[in-house]
């Protein structure tokens, strides 16, 4: 399923560049070489960080 369909990355990919050391949207962009351009998917990939955090804060507890 593509998240950001401007650019063509996917979900795998978006969660690929968390995985990375992704902390926002901007860094998701760069690690696939592109920019924002309608800016749709931003918030979709900010709660994608937001929960990936969060799971991390709770594997650390
Ligand atoms: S859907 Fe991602 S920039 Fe448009």
């Amino acid at each position: 399923m593509y998240v950001c369909n401007c650019n063509g990355i996917r979900e795998r990919q978006v969660r690929a560049a968390i995985d990375a050391g992704a902390c926002k949207p901007a860094d998701v962009f760069r690690a696939h070489q592109c920019k924002a351009q309608c800016a749709r998917c931003v918030c979709e990939m900010r709660q994608m960080i937001d929960e990936n955090q969060q799971s991390l804060r709770y594997a650390a507890e």
